[in-house]
């Protein structure tokens, strides 16, 4: 299992301490199933992390029919830290891939946009969602 905390200092500072898959889940069992499988429902995560909850929200949404491009265009996350949104953007990238270790760039250029505009370093106690999802990267 990958460590929970990046070090004592975040932890401290931000409260970064990322949440488990098996508590992901757990959670995720309790929502309403149509979150899922109604390609329409949105779900946000304003302190996303490196994306534990939104990888397998998108998990979820395309194992119930959504096509990857629907399943990224529903789905937001924000954290303050650049290095977090970075890797959120790789892992959530890498599961519309499907882990291929070549990929024609061009058939993922609107999965790309999407997760630049849905998935932003921003500070959510500071700045209003609709601010950080309209605003200019
Ligand atoms: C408890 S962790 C949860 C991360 C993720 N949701 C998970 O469950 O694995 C809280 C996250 O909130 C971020 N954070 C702290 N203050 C924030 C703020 N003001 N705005 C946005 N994100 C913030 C931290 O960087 C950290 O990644």
């Amino acid at each position: 299992m990958s460590s929970l905390i990046k070090s004592k200092k975040r932890s401290d500072a931000l409260g970064e301490v990322f949440t488990p898959q098996w508590l992901v889940d757990e959670m995720l069992d309790k929502l309403p199933q149509e979150v899922f499988t109604d390609p329409e429902k949105t779900f946000i995560d304003p302190a996303c992390g490196d994306g534990n909850f939104l990888v397998r929200v998108l998990e979820r949404k395309i194992q119930n029919g959504s096509t990857p491009l629907q399943a990224l265009q529903t789905t937001y996350g924000v954290d303050i830290m650049e290095d977090n949104i970075q890797t959120c953007r790789r892992r959530l990238l890498r599961e519309v891939t499907g882990n291929k270790k070549q990929i024609n760039v061009e058939d993922f250029r609107p999965h790309a946009k999407a997760l630049k505009s849905n998935i932003k370093c921003a500070n959510t106690l500071e700045q209003n969602l609709e601010d950080i999802f309209t605003g200019q990267e």
